[in-house]
């Protein structure tokens, strides 16, 4: 069998892309405040990431105000919100790109200085982040991890339907689909893994029990958007956010086939190779392959994130290993990254420095290949 390159076309859904070289949802935390709305600053920096038939993934945006724990990020729940995104989702279009939203909850992992009302956050279980990891309050001071409240069984329809309503939202504001974040510990994941779910209702216990609020989540915002531009997001030998499964292999095996029916647009795995997103760079070797584990059970579009060089990228794709990969940290320092790939044209190093929060620098101030560094 002849397997394609990293620039030959994708069908993803109804989406004819051009390559496969996608950018990762990419928290940066420079929305507006306080109305948590993108401004226009963060319109050009998705938009020089734009390319014809390239797709981008928006950053992870709550879909409540309880869903937030990291200053300066973007909700997509007010109407500010909804008319800030639409002109991200214009400049990217006018470029010729496609840009999916993120729609996410942090549950345990906020603080009650970012909970309306100063109130304790939501998780699960009442079972804290336990690693010694340090957070930062709403107004930037370092703080510990609080121990959640367990959502009541009576609360739970109001998640879904927060992730309805985002959904909706996200239509309105001219997204081409959406991507639901049950990654990297936040509370879909707090749901799934043992480690957090200390449920005794029908959402714990059992595996079918613990997958059962990301499902219903799905099958929501497949309401609105129709499966086909819906995409999912896991990372199942994942430890941020003191995550992790002691064994990953059935509980993930059953959300692969729950959501195999449900004809989704992508299921998209974070390889657990690096922790991009925190403060240190570690690359961790000899970690199981989400890809490799997976790819015989998903019978869709599997995209891939961690690690990946451009060669890398390459082989997996034209190995079958995934038909798609996203680029977290090099996407941020190379805004023409399918090029400098397609090219192989050296890269520009990422500041982690300027990864959260600040303006202009880092962000939207890489340049292009060719193009003098800007001052
Ligand atoms: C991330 N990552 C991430 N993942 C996610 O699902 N939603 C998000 O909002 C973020 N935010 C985020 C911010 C920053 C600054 C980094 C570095 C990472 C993880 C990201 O999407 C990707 O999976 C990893 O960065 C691994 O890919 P790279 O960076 O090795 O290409």
């Amino acid at each position: 069998m002849n397997f394609p390159s990293l620039f030959s076309p994708l069908q993803v859904g109804p989406y004819r892309l051009d390559h496969r070289v996608m950018m990762a949802p990419l928290t940066r935390m420079r929305a507006e405040k306080p109305s948590l709305a993108p401004r226009p600053l963060n319109a050009e920096y998705y938009a020089q990431r734009a390319t014809t038939g390239g797709l981008l993934i928006a950053e992870a945006t709550p879909v409540l105000p309880t869903g937030h724990g990291n200053a300066g990020v973007p909700g997509v729940y007010s109407e500010a919100q909804v008319k800030g995104w639409r002109a991200v989702v214009d400049a990217v279009h006018a470029k010729g790109g496609l840009i999916f939203l993120q729609l996410w909850h942090v549950g345990r992992v906020s603080h009650s200085s970012f909970q309306p009302g100063g109130v304790l956050p939501v998780s699960c279980s009442a079972v804290p982040i336990s690693t010694g990891l340090k957070t930062l309050t709403a107004d930037g001071k370092p703080a510990s991890y609080e121990t959640p409240r367990a959502l009541e069984a009576s609360e739970i329809p109001g998640i879904v339907d927060g992730f309805r309503q985002a959904a909706s939202n996200a239509l309105k504001a001219g997204f081409d689909g959406v991507e639901i974040h049950g990654a990297n510990g936040y509370l879909l994941e707090q749901f799934l893994q043992s480690r957090t779910n200390r449920r005794t209702d029908r959402y714990g216990g059992s595996i079918v029990n613990r997958a059962r609020l990301l499902i219903e989540i799905t099958e929501a915002v497949i309401g609105v958007w129709g499966a086909s531009r819906v995409g999912v997001r896991l990372s199942p030998y994942g430890i941020a956010n003191d995550s992790g499964e002691t064994d990953p292999m059935p509980l993930y095996s059953h959300v692969v086939e729950a959501l195999n029916p449900l004809g989704l647009a992508y299921l998209h795995f974070i390889e657990p190779r690096s922790s991009g997103s925190g403060r240190a760079e570690v690359n961790h070797q000899n970690v199981p392959s989400a890809m490799l584990l997976f790819r015989p059970l998903w019978k869709g579009v599997l995209i891939t994130a961690g690690g990946f060089s451009g060669e890398m990228a390459e082989a997996a794709v034209a190995e079958g290993h995934a038909d798609a990969i996203a680029f977290g940290r090099i996407f941020i320092s190379n805004p023409d990254l399918p090029r400098r790939l397609r090219e192989g044209l050296p890269l520009t190093p990422y500041n982690r420095a300027t990864f959260y929060g600040g303006e202009e620098k880092g962000y939207t101030d890489y340049p292009v290949y060719g193009e003098l560094e800007r001052a």
